[in-house]
């Protein structure tokens, strides 16, 4: 049977990129699961791996809550999905530690998002040896053993992500490969990525950039709780190009071709960008903004509403059941797993 893991961090309302990228397929495998009983799905806001960034405790604990929110907000269903605070089960911490001592550091260390993360905070793109010594902490540097322990504790056989996941998620299977060779009797599934079909979602305002929770510019992206008159100025301001006509051509036109690509995303009849493009053929870009804005407002109605109306229940008391009833069943899947690594590992009895 499937099992379907993925993972969320907590830094803030979740934008198009997110939802396009991630979110929106969570939901549709979920629903897809009520075809086929044995399937379990597990979505995780991941508030250890927000903590690799400095954060600001009463900040933090908000957007746990944010976090959870929107997941709702967007159609998962804690009936269907298990929903769940990363901290509150443990054993993804203590599965972290035992990878751990098989991970090898000259991967680790050529993986990209550590440097970037960096980079971003320094406001630069070069960094000295020394800054970088200085400066990275061992978390942010095991931020993806910590992600393969969430994936393999649960013994995930597919992980939904967006196309800046995929180096962790092979990082993932290699932890299990890793595992699997050093302890007989090992038996960590390797999980296979799936992503959707924009799998990139560019910056509005720099689209040669992904659109990211992260950028200074809030321009650069639409939150999925932005009302209509947000939605609709942010498109008409998005950059692209000074060409008068309007093509796909997402290498030497990526800001035309990101909104082809949203209206494309968000049209429910999921005509193809390059339709679209012929569509728009003889129109402005004016127009081609007007339609995407449609678009991603059509496809984002009621998401607003109903985080709202999550996030103030009886004062959040309803939230708090949810993360209740969520923490327990990921802690029963993971004790699961551990029990065999215990075993494995020589750790029990
Ligand atoms: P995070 O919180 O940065 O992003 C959540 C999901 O959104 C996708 N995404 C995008 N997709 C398309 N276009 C974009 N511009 C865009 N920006 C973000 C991401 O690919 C991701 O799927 N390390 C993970 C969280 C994590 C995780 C896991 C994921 C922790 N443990 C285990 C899967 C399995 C992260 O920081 O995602």
């Amino acid at each position: 049977a499937k099992r379907i893991f993925s993972g969320i961090q907590p830094t803030g309302v979740p934008h198009l990129g997110n939802y396009l990228g991630a979110m929106r397929q969570w939901k549709q495998l979920q629903d897809e699961a009520s075809s086929s009983p044995g399937t379990k799905l597990f979505f995780s806001i991941v508030d250890l791996h927000a903590i690799t960034m400095p954060q600001d405790a009463p900040v933090l604990r908000q957007r746990r809550r944010e976090m959870m929110a929107s997941l709702l907000a967007i159609g998962l269903n804690p009936a269907k999905s298990t929903i769940f605070y990363q901290s509150s089960v443990p054993a993804h911490s203590e599965l972290k530690w035992i990878l751990d001592c098989t991970a090898s550091v000259g991967y680790l260390n050529r993986m990209t998002q550590w440097k970037s993360k960096l980079a971003e905070d320094n406001n630069s793109l070069r960094i000295s040896d020394e800054t970088i010594e200085n400066k990275l902490k061992m978390g942010l540097f095991g931020y993806p053993v910590l992600q393969a322990a969430d994936i393999l504790i649960h013994r995930a056989t597919h992980v939904p992500v967006g196309d800046d996941q995929k180096q962790h998620l092979e990082f993932a299977r290699q932890c299990a490969r890793s595992f699997n060779s050093t302890y007989p009797g090992g038996d960590m599934v390797s999980p296979e990525t799936i992503t959707t079909r924009s799998p990139r979602v560019m910056s509005l305002t720099n689209p040669h950039k992904k659109m990211s929770k992260s950028s200074p510019n809030h321009s650069s992206r639409i939150l999925i709780t932005a009302p209509e008159d947000e939605i609709r100025k942010r498109i008409r301001s998005a950059v692209t190009d000074s060409l008068y006509a309007v093509t796909y051509d997402p290498q030497e036109r990526p800001g035309v071709s990101n909104l082809l690509d949203l209206l494309s995303q968000c049209d429910p009849e999921a005509r193809e960008p390059e339709e679209w493009a012929r569509h728009f053929e003889n129109a402005n870009l004016g127009d081609l903004k007007q339609a995407t804005a449609d678009a991603v407002v059509r496809e984002l109605a009621g998401v607003r509403e109903r985080y709202l109306d999550f996030l103030n229940h009886k004062g959040g008391r309803w939230l708090t059941e949810i993360e209740e009833e969520g923490a327990k069943v990921a802690r029963e899947s993971a004790d699961e797993t551990m029990r065999m690594v215990r075993d494995v590992v020589g750790l029990s009895d």
